[in-house]
């Protein structure tokens, strides 16, 4: 299949940027999209130019550096699936592409597609760990913790801090990201103590970074690769009001969910 790329070029974080055009010729449908952009880079080296600067590590969709827009798409058109894990299949022969790196105060281009999301660091550092003494491994496997519960945590866990959510955001809000990280422990016995503690310290963080506010948007949820709910906001909210005491009641401990 041949194609048309354009393609978001910016050699340093002070360079104003600029989309280039290029084609891409005998591209086979079997190919991940960036198995397709390492066929173009080759090109680029071959004839003496630039190849393109993408983000990747284990292109199987678990490390969550990989990530870029595709026709205004975070991670393309295919739900629930990381850009690593798009197949070239899912485009038609002709097609044309845009590509650009996440648009993001929070996340600033370092070079073409690939952006800092180090602000995702930082609002982990801020409390998205468990500090109290939890025991060794098979102490933690004799608390009994409820299937759903469990399976919540979980479904929580799975995020891998893409940055798809901020960048498809229309407000640039990072509320998925950071309420799958404080919902993840905080569901589950051994996060209970810091639980409150965590919401607010995390979500101070998080606003501390430049991240926008969420109105509800939920393209979020739309975007996220790993399906990840917006009730996990609401749930982050719930605990962070009870953190500021703004009259929300404290949930029992032991009835996380
Ligand atoms: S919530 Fe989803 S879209 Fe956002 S960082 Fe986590 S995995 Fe990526
Ligand atoms: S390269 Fe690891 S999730 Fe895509």
């Amino acid at each position: 299949m041949n194609l048309t790329l354009h393609v978001w070029r910016q050699k340093s974080p002070a360079d104003p940027g600029r989309m280039v055009k290029y084609e891409v010729r005998g591209v086979s449908e079997h190919a991940s999209f960036l198995e397709m952009l390492d066929v173009l880079n080759e090109q680029l080296v071959e004839k003496g130019e630039e190849p393109i600067a993408f983000e990747h590590d284990c292109r199987e969709g678990i490390c969550g550096s990989c990530g870029f827009m595709i026709n205004g798409e975070a991670h393309g058109p295919q739900p629930a699936t990381t850009v690593c894990q798009l197949h070239m299949r899912h485009f038609k022969d002709g097609a044309v592409l845009h590509l650009e790196p996440w648009r993001s105060k929070a996340f600033p281009v370092v070079k073409d597609l690939v952006v800092n999301r180090s602000s995702f660091d930082r609002i982990v550092a801020a409390g998205g760990f468990i500090s109290v003494a939890t025991g060794s491994a098979p102490e933690a496997n004799l608390i009994p913790v409820p299937k759903p519960i469990s399976d919540r945590a979980f479904d929580a866990a799975q995020c891998i801090g893409c940055g798809a959510c901020v960048a498809q955001c229309p407000n640039g809000a990072a509320q998925l990201f950071t309420s799958a990280k404080v919902s993840h422990l905080s569901l589950l016995p051994q996060g209970q103590p810091e639980r409150f503690d965590r919401a607010l310290s995390m979500v101070e963080a998080m606003e501390r970074e430049g991240f926008g506010s969420c109105t509800n948007y939920a393209e979020c949820e739309a975007v996220c690769p790993k399906e990840i709910s917006i009730d996990f906001i609401a749930r982050m909210n719930r605990d962070y009001l009870s953190a500021k005491g703004k009259g929300v009641m404290k949930p029992p401990l032991s009835t996380a969910g």
